[in-house]
Parts: C-alpha cells; sequence; structure tokens
C-alpha cells in the first residue's frame, strides 16, 4: 500500500481513537462491574464495548482487513491485512483508578505491523507511526532516545500475570537489572511502557507472556521512532512470539545479551 494511503489511514484511526477514548473516560464513573476472564485477569463491559466500537469503526476504514482483537473472536480471515486491537490496554490500572491506560490498534500486513496508534486518553497523548513515514506524538515526530549504557539507562517492564513457569529467570534478570540501571518502572500498560520507549522516556522495556494485541502497534512506533524491536533470541519477529525486548538502539544488544544468558543459557 502507498505511503499516502498509510498514513491517510492512521490518521482516521487517530480521530477514532480519540472518540472511544472519550467513551472511555466518561465511563470510568460508572464503571463498577468487573468479570475475572482468567486467572488475574480482568475484563469489565467498558473493554468488551470500545472493541465493538473500534470492530465498526476499522470496518469502515480498511474492508476486507480481518481482525484479531483481546475481546472477540472473529475466525481466521483469508486477507493479509489484519486490524490488531487492544481496546483497554492496562484495564486494572482503569478499574482501579490509576490514570495509566490506553487503547492500541495495529495493522498487520502478513504479519508484520504496518502502522499503529496507541492513545493515552487521560492525558490526550496519541503516539503514532506509519512504515516508512516516522512516527509522532500529537502529530509532532519523536526519536528513542539515544541512551548506549545499559547501566545509565531507564528501564519499564511488565510482571507476568499468570505464566508463572519462567518466574525464577525473570526474577533473577530483575535482581541484575536492578543492580546494573537507574530503575525499573512497571506501569502497567504494555503499550504506554512501549510508547514511552518511542519518544524516549524509557530506555527499554521488556516482558514475556505478552499477545500480539499488546504489542502490535507499539512494534511500529517503536521502529519508526529509530528503535530495535525483538524477541529474547533477538529475532525481530515479535508479533506473535509473546516476548519482548523493546529498546533504544544503542542499548539492544547489552540487554539482549542478559536476557539471553537469563533465559536461554544453552542457546
Ligand atoms: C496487560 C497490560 C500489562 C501486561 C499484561 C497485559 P490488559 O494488558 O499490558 O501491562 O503486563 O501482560 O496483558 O490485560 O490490561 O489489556
Ligand atoms: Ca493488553
Ligand atoms: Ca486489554
Amino acid at each position: 500500500m502507498p505511503e499516502a494511503d498509510l498514513k491517510a489511514i492512521t490518521s482516521e484511526i487517530g480521530k477514532l481513537s480519540r472518540e472511544i477514548g472519550r467513551f472511555m473516560l466518561e465511563a470510568r464513573a460508572q464503571e463498577k462491574e468487573i468479570e475475572i476472564k482468567a486467572f488475574n485477569n480482568l475484563v469489565s463491559w467498558v473493554d468488551r464495548e470500545s472493541e465493538k466500537r473500534f470492530v465498526e469503526g476499522l470496518s469502515g476504514i480498511l474492508p476486507g482487513a480481518g481482525f484479531i482483537g483481546e475481546e472477540g473472536d472473529y475466525g481466521k480471515s483469508e486477507s493479509d491485512w489484519q486490524w490488531v486491537i487492544d481496546p483497554l490496554d492496562g484495564t486494572s490500572n482503569y478499574l482501579y483508578g490509576i490514570p495509566c491506560w490506553c487503547s492500541s490498534i495495529g495493522l498487520v500486513f502478513n504479519g508484520e505491523p504496518v502502522l499503529g496508534v496507541i492513545y493515552d486518553a487521560v492525558h490526550d497523548e496519541c503516539f503514532s507511526a506509519w512504515q516508512g513515514g516516522g512516527a509522532f506524538l500529537n502529530d509532532r515526530p519523536i526519536r528513542c532516545s539515544g541512551q548506549n549504557l545499559l547501566k545509565q539507562s531507564f528501564l519499564a517492564t511488565g510482571f507476568p500475570y499468570d505464566d508463572f513457569g519462567r518466574q525464577n529467570e525473570y526474577l533473577e534478570l530483575f535482581r541484575f537489572l536492578l543492580h546494573n540501571s537507574r530503575g525499573i518502572r512497571r506501569l502497567g500498560s504494555a503499550a504506554i511502557d512501549m510508547a514511552y520507549v518511542a519518544c524516549g522516556r524509557f530506555d527499554a522495556f521488556y516482558e514475556y507472556g505478552l499477545n500480539a494485541w499488546d504489542v502490535a502497534a507499539g512494534t511500529i512506533i517503536i521502529r519508526e521512532a529509530g528503535g530495535t524491536v525483538s524477541n529474547f533470541l533477538g529475532e525481530p519477529e515479535v508479533v506473535f512470539s509473546e516476548e519482548l525486548i523493546a529498546s533504544a538502539p544503542g542499548i539492544h544488544g547489552e540487554l539482549l545479551g542478559h536476557l539471553k544468558q537469563f533465559f536461554y543459557p544453552e542457546g
């Protein structure tokens, strides 16, 4: 698809995300019903209603594209194009009144993210990018940090909600990084973590157990901001890999080396 079309679609998604973001802000006051989707995995009617609104809106923007959404099953699509939707990333924050949540909409072509929009309605921050066009925060260009030393890096991570099989590796790495960085934050929204890497607020973010809808938009936004995104083996196919390191280009190699050392000591 020509770059101009990707740019126009990105702009449409920005408008849609702002509209649905307003709904989510208003719905916060009435939000009382919490369901438990799985262990430590909360969901509310706002997640479901927002996804419905996104699917309706996106169907009009690119008719024929398939959907992968956190809250719905849309079946297998024949199209090479797929929307990857997390209507509300940071649901626990949303439900507990912590102002750190967003929507995250990615478009992938044959599994590769080609555009993405992450919208934080509380702070009215819209992070966006399309392939070849650069990355933006509310229409101003953004770049990853120029950091090239892990020791001087400000990091973000996410604690696995339920996949505790790799807990020991995770905690050992965490201990190492506590001693070898400028600090580690856990915000509770993987999409916001990635958006903050893209604009240089964090130097790097890592987590495992993530889903496609958590990372599709952030991946293209970070890449267009000059950053590097891979799995824990350094491979660039991250959307369905459930492992993610997203960082300023200057510290990716060093951080990856440590992740490999803890998670894949044999390899
Ligand atoms: C979660 C958040 C969290 C991350 C989890 C995700 P949700 O998404 O991004 O930061 O640690 O792995 O599942 O459930 O709030 O959309
Ligand atoms: Ca999510
Ligand atoms: Ca979600």
